[in-house]
């Protein structure tokens, strides 16, 4: 079954990480199914319909973004209040039953601060909780959190490469 990635950044054409995550995406369009919220609602205005459609069209979904403010960029929040709607989402009805839902999140900041002891005090699993709660709720099944840190300018061709396959590898695993 195809994989739907839902893409939230708000600048691919200043984007590294996931502009080279989706480049590597488009190799396989008979498997995965790349959707950009940014590029399909340059004015916020979701359509529910065809965003409910097309989620259920797919078994997995991976929401790919980079962590902006501990964070999705805000169009994510918009899409989930609009489209995760009363009995559809929840209430007499789970369409996203069953479903596997996964995050890919690129990070700026090393791992190491993503502790008690660094700067940021939490970790990306405390940081993605109220995602995972929303999957959670839906009855959806939450797969592993593919991330990437050190995400920045700095980081070398080759780390970039690695976690370019090594995600293709992470959707592809997906039961
Ligand atoms: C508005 C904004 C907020 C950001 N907030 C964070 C943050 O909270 N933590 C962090 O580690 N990096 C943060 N970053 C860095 C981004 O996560 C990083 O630039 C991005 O993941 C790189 O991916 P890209 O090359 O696809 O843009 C932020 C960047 C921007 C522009």
């Amino acid at each position: 079954m195809k994989t739907l990635v839902i893409l939230v950044h708000p600048d691919m054409e200043n984007s590294r990480i996931n502009k080279s995550w989706k480049e590597e995406l488009e190799k396989y369009p008979d498997k995965i199914t790349i959707h950009e919220l940014y590029k399909e609602y340059p004015d916020w205005n979701i359509d529910i319909k065809k965003e409910q459609e097309l989620i259920l069209k797919h078994d997995n979904i991976i929401f790919e973004f980079p962590l902006y403010w501990y964070s999705s960029p805000p169009i994510l929040k918009k899409w989930l209040d609009d489209v995760l709607s009363f009995n559809w989402a929840y209430g007499n009805e789970y369409r996203l039953k069953g479903k596997n839902i996964g995050f890919a999140v690129s990070v700026g900041g090393p791992e190491t601060e993503y502790s008690k002891t660094g700067y940021v005090k939490f970790s990306m699993n405390e940081i993605l909780i109220p995602f995972e709660a929303t999957v959670e709720y839906i009855k959806a099944n939450l797969i592993s959190h593919y991330i990437l840190f050190d995400a920045t300018e700095s980081l070398s061709k080759e780390k970039l490469l690695e976690s370019t396959k090594n995600y293709i590898k992470h959707i592809f695993s997906i039961k």
